[in-house]
Protein backbone atom coordinates (compact mmCIF):
# COMPACT_ATOMS: atom_id res chain seq x y z
CA UNK A 1 0.00 0.00 0.00
CA UNK A 2 2.23 2.92 -1.32
CA UNK A 3 1.05 6.60 -0.53
CA UNK A 4 1.95 7.74 -3.56
CA UNK A 5 -0.23 5.43 -5.34
CA UNK A 6 -3.51 6.46 -2.76
CA UNK A 7 -5.65 9.39 -2.98
CA UNK A 8 -5.90 12.11 -0.10
CA UNK A 9 -8.99 10.10 0.46
CA UNK A 10 -7.88 6.72 0.63
CA UNK A 11 -5.74 8.12 3.07
CA UNK A 12 -7.92 9.57 5.47
CA UNK A 13 -9.73 6.44 5.25
CA UNK A 14 -6.32 4.28 5.93
CA UNK A 15 -6.13 6.52 9.16
CA UNK A 16 -8.91 5.49 10.58
CA UNK A 17 -8.08 2.57 11.45
CA UNK A 18 -4.31 2.86 11.45
CA UNK A 19 -1.34 5.13 12.10
CA UNK A 20 1.46 3.34 11.20
CA UNK A 21 3.60 3.95 8.04
CA UNK A 22 6.31 1.96 6.54
CA UNK A 23 9.73 4.57 5.73
CA UNK A 24 12.39 3.25 3.21
CA UNK A 25 15.48 5.15 3.53
CA UNK A 26 18.26 4.13 1.73
CA UNK A 27 21.42 5.70 0.06
CA UNK A 28 22.79 6.43 -3.93
CA UNK A 29 26.46 5.51 -3.43
CA UNK A 30 29.14 3.24 -5.61
CA UNK A 31 29.01 -0.14 -4.84
CA UNK A 32 31.69 -1.84 -5.97
CA UNK A 33 32.41 -3.31 -10.05
CA UNK A 34 28.98 -4.40 -10.34
CA UNK A 35 26.68 -3.07 -7.91
CA UNK A 36 24.02 -0.36 -8.69
CA UNK A 37 24.59 2.96 -7.29
CA UNK A 38 21.20 3.00 -6.35
CA UNK A 39 21.48 -0.20 -4.22
CA UNK A 40 20.78 0.38 -0.77
CA UNK A 41 17.73 2.84 -2.03
CA UNK A 42 15.80 -0.12 -3.79
CA UNK A 43 16.35 -2.53 -1.96
CA UNK A 44 14.92 -0.89 1.14
CA UNK A 45 12.29 0.42 -1.24
CA UNK A 46 11.18 -3.16 -2.65
CA UNK A 47 11.41 -5.15 0.74
CA UNK A 48 9.32 -1.87 2.15
CA UNK A 49 6.99 -2.28 -0.97
CA UNK A 50 6.35 -6.22 -0.22
CA UNK A 51 6.22 -5.40 3.73
CA UNK A 52 3.56 -2.91 3.19
CA UNK A 53 1.50 -5.30 1.11
CA UNK A 54 1.78 -8.28 2.96
CA UNK A 55 0.43 -6.16 6.48
CA UNK A 56 -1.43 -3.77 4.94
CA UNK A 57 0.65 -1.27 5.83
CA UNK A 58 1.24 2.14 4.24
CA UNK A 59 4.49 2.79 2.63
CA UNK A 60 5.65 6.21 2.15
CA UNK A 61 8.11 7.68 -0.51
CA UNK A 62 11.83 6.29 -0.11
CA UNK A 63 13.97 8.97 1.09
CA UNK A 64 16.60 7.52 -1.37
CA UNK A 65 19.86 9.94 -0.37
CA UNK A 66 21.46 8.81 2.94
CA UNK A 67 24.42 9.78 4.28
CA UNK A 68 27.31 8.56 1.69
CA UNK A 69 30.63 11.71 2.39
CA UNK A 70 32.81 8.25 2.30
CA UNK A 71 31.90 7.45 -0.94
CA UNK A 72 32.10 10.86 -2.45
CA UNK A 73 35.12 9.86 -4.17
CA UNK A 74 33.64 7.80 -6.86
CA UNK A 75 31.62 9.33 -9.66
CA UNK A 76 27.43 9.47 -9.44
CA UNK A 77 27.91 8.91 -5.50
CA UNK A 78 24.88 11.27 -3.67
CA UNK A 79 25.33 12.37 0.01
CA UNK A 80 23.13 14.20 2.63
CA UNK A 81 25.26 16.23 4.84
CA UNK A 82 24.41 14.85 8.83
CA UNK A 83 22.41 17.60 9.43
CA UNK A 84 20.54 17.83 6.28
CA UNK A 85 19.38 14.13 6.72
CA UNK A 86 18.26 14.42 10.45
CA UNK A 87 15.75 17.21 9.05
CA UNK A 88 14.81 15.22 5.99
CA UNK A 89 13.62 12.90 8.34
CA UNK A 90 12.29 14.87 10.90
CA UNK A 91 10.16 16.93 7.98
CA UNK A 92 9.09 13.43 6.67
CA UNK A 93 8.08 12.16 9.64
CA UNK A 94 6.40 15.90 10.78
CA UNK A 95 4.21 15.88 7.42
CA UNK A 96 2.83 12.49 8.07
CA UNK A 97 2.37 12.95 11.93
CA UNK A 98 0.57 16.19 10.92
CA UNK A 99 -2.23 14.20 9.59
CA UNK A 100 -2.35 11.64 12.33
CA UNK A 101 0.05 9.03 11.43
CA UNK A 102 2.10 8.35 14.96
CA UNK A 103 4.43 4.77 14.57
CA UNK A 104 7.40 5.37 11.91
CA UNK A 105 8.99 1.75 10.91
CA UNK A 106 12.06 2.68 8.75
CA UNK A 107 13.07 -0.06 6.81
CA UNK A 108 17.21 1.13 5.95
CA UNK A 109 20.00 -0.12 3.71
CA UNK A 110 22.48 1.69 4.30
CA UNK A 111 24.77 1.19 7.29
CA UNK A 112 26.20 4.55 7.49
CA UNK A 113 22.85 5.70 8.01
CA UNK A 114 22.34 4.35 11.28
CA UNK A 115 23.66 7.07 13.47
CA UNK A 116 22.30 9.68 11.67
CA UNK A 117 18.27 8.23 11.91
CA UNK A 118 19.34 7.15 15.20
CA UNK A 119 19.95 10.93 15.83
CA UNK A 120 16.88 12.23 14.04
CA UNK A 121 14.14 9.95 15.94
CA UNK A 122 15.71 11.83 19.37
CA UNK A 123 15.34 15.25 17.65
CA UNK A 124 11.78 14.33 17.12
CA UNK A 125 11.34 12.84 20.12
CA UNK A 126 12.91 16.30 21.81
CA UNK A 127 10.47 18.64 19.30
CA UNK A 128 7.30 16.42 19.91
CA UNK A 129 8.10 15.91 23.80
CA UNK A 130 8.34 19.84 24.24
CA UNK A 131 6.23 21.10 22.26
CA UNK A 132 2.74 22.77 22.80
CA UNK A 133 3.80 23.39 26.60
CA UNK A 134 4.13 26.94 26.87
CA UNK A 135 6.75 28.45 28.84
CA UNK A 136 7.63 25.19 31.00
CA UNK A 137 10.01 22.96 28.35
CA UNK A 138 9.81 18.97 28.81
CA UNK A 139 6.17 18.77 29.34
CA UNK A 140 4.05 17.54 26.53
CA UNK A 141 0.48 17.94 26.21
CA UNK A 142 -0.87 15.22 27.59
CA UNK A 143 1.31 16.09 30.52
CA UNK A 144 3.83 12.96 30.74
CA UNK A 145 7.25 13.19 28.93
CA UNK A 146 6.54 10.07 26.80
CA UNK A 147 6.79 10.91 22.83
CA UNK A 148 3.55 11.35 20.87
CA UNK A 149 5.20 9.60 18.02
CA UNK A 150 7.38 6.16 17.99
CA UNK A 151 10.13 5.87 15.54
CA UNK A 152 12.12 2.44 14.89
CA UNK A 153 14.86 1.76 12.71
CA UNK A 154 15.31 -1.89 10.95
CA UNK A 155 18.38 -2.65 8.83
CA UNK A 156 17.27 -5.17 6.37
CA UNK A 157 20.36 -7.17 6.51
CA UNK A 158 20.04 -8.45 10.04
CA UNK A 159 17.97 -9.99 11.75
CA UNK A 160 18.28 -14.16 13.47
CA UNK A 161 17.34 -15.75 10.13
CA UNK A 162 18.86 -13.48 7.90
CA UNK A 163 22.48 -13.93 9.31
CA UNK A 164 22.54 -18.01 9.21
CA UNK A 165 20.71 -17.42 5.44
CA UNK A 166 23.60 -15.36 4.74
CA UNK A 167 26.54 -17.44 5.95
CA UNK A 168 24.98 -20.83 4.25
CA UNK A 169 24.91 -19.24 0.99
CA UNK A 170 28.27 -17.52 1.31
CA UNK A 171 30.82 -18.42 4.14
CA UNK A 172 32.93 -15.39 4.75
CA UNK A 173 32.74 -14.48 1.35
CA UNK A 174 29.80 -11.72 1.90
CA UNK A 175 31.70 -9.20 3.11
CA UNK A 176 30.95 -5.34 4.30
CA UNK A 177 30.73 -3.33 1.76
CA UNK A 178 29.07 -3.83 -1.82
CA UNK A 179 28.22 -7.21 -0.01
CA UNK A 180 27.15 -10.57 -2.06
CA UNK A 181 24.19 -10.39 -0.61
CA UNK A 182 22.87 -7.28 -1.46
CA UNK A 183 23.96 -7.52 -4.97
CA UNK A 184 22.52 -10.73 -5.53
CA UNK A 185 19.35 -9.08 -3.99
CA UNK A 186 19.23 -6.15 -6.94
CA UNK A 187 20.15 -8.68 -9.55
CA UNK A 188 16.90 -10.52 -8.59
CA UNK A 189 14.95 -7.02 -8.60
CA UNK A 190 16.50 -5.93 -11.13
CA UNK A 191 17.84 -9.03 -13.69
CA UNK A 192 18.58 -6.38 -16.95
CA UNK A 193 20.41 -4.73 -14.94
CA UNK A 194 22.82 -7.22 -14.24
CA UNK A 195 26.49 -5.90 -15.06
CA UNK A 196 29.04 -8.07 -16.56
CA UNK A 197 32.36 -7.21 -14.78
CA UNK A 198 35.71 -8.80 -13.96
CA UNK A 199 37.13 -8.36 -11.02
CA UNK A 200 40.32 -9.81 -8.71
CA UNK A 201 40.32 -10.40 -5.00
CA UNK A 202 38.95 -7.49 -2.25
CA UNK A 203 41.30 -5.26 -0.21
CA UNK A 204 40.78 -6.74 2.51
CA UNK A 205 39.21 -4.69 5.56
CA UNK A 206 42.42 -3.39 8.06
CA UNK A 207 41.23 -0.06 9.27
CA UNK A 208 38.67 2.37 9.04
CA UNK A 209 39.02 5.03 7.11
CA UNK A 210 39.19 9.49 7.53
CA UNK A 211 37.79 10.48 4.52
CA UNK A 212 36.77 9.85 0.82
CA UNK A 213 39.83 10.70 -0.40
CA UNK A 214 41.21 7.80 2.26
CA UNK A 215 38.28 5.56 1.62
CA UNK A 216 38.97 5.28 -2.36
CA UNK A 217 43.17 5.09 -1.57
CA UNK A 218 42.03 1.99 0.54
CA UNK A 219 39.58 0.26 -1.37
CA UNK A 220 39.98 1.37 -4.78
CA UNK A 221 37.05 -0.94 -6.83
CA UNK A 222 34.64 0.31 -4.11
CA UNK A 223 34.27 -3.19 -2.06
CA UNK A 224 35.33 -3.95 1.33
CA UNK A 225 36.39 -7.59 1.43
CA UNK A 226 33.20 -8.58 -0.33
CA UNK A 227 33.17 -11.12 -3.43
CA UNK A 228 29.81 -9.97 -5.67
CA UNK A 229 31.22 -11.60 -8.63
CA UNK A 230 29.21 -14.17 -6.63
CA UNK A 231 25.69 -12.49 -6.67
CA UNK A 232 23.16 -14.69 -8.27
CA UNK A 233 18.81 -13.80 -8.58
CA UNK A 234 18.41 -16.87 -7.19
CA UNK A 235 20.50 -15.96 -3.91
CA UNK A 236 18.83 -12.92 -4.19
CA UNK A 237 15.36 -13.90 -3.74
CA UNK A 238 16.26 -16.07 -0.79
CA UNK A 239 17.97 -12.81 0.83
CA UNK A 240 14.68 -11.03 -0.33
CA UNK A 241 12.28 -13.11 0.86
CA UNK A 242 13.41 -14.02 4.31
CA UNK A 243 14.43 -9.72 5.07
CA UNK A 244 10.47 -9.62 3.81
CA UNK A 245 9.17 -12.46 6.05
CA UNK A 246 11.12 -11.40 9.54
CA UNK A 247 10.09 -7.43 8.83
CA UNK A 248 6.43 -8.17 8.47
CA UNK A 249 6.57 -10.13 11.24
CA UNK A 250 8.01 -7.47 13.35
CA UNK A 251 6.11 -4.72 11.72
CA UNK A 252 3.26 -6.61 13.09
CA UNK A 253 4.59 -6.26 16.32
CA UNK A 254 5.59 -2.96 16.02
CA UNK A 255 1.77 -1.94 14.95
CA UNK A 256 -0.26 -4.13 17.45
CA UNK A 257 2.45 -3.49 20.20
NI1 LIG B 1 24.90 -1.09 0.46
Amino acid sequence: MRLQLQTWAEVERYLETASTVIMPIGSTEQHGPNGLIGTDAVTSEEIAHAVGARTNTMVAPTIAVGMAQHHMAFTGSMTLRPSTMISVIGDYVNSLAHHGFDRFYFINGHGGNSATIEAAFQEIYTAHTMSGSGAGAGASTSGGNAPSVRCRLRNWWTGSEMRPLIKQLFGDKDGMHATISEVSVTQYLFPDQIKDVAMGPPEAFTGRWTDAADYRAKFPDGRIASHPELATPEAGKQVFDIAVKQIAEEVTAFRDG
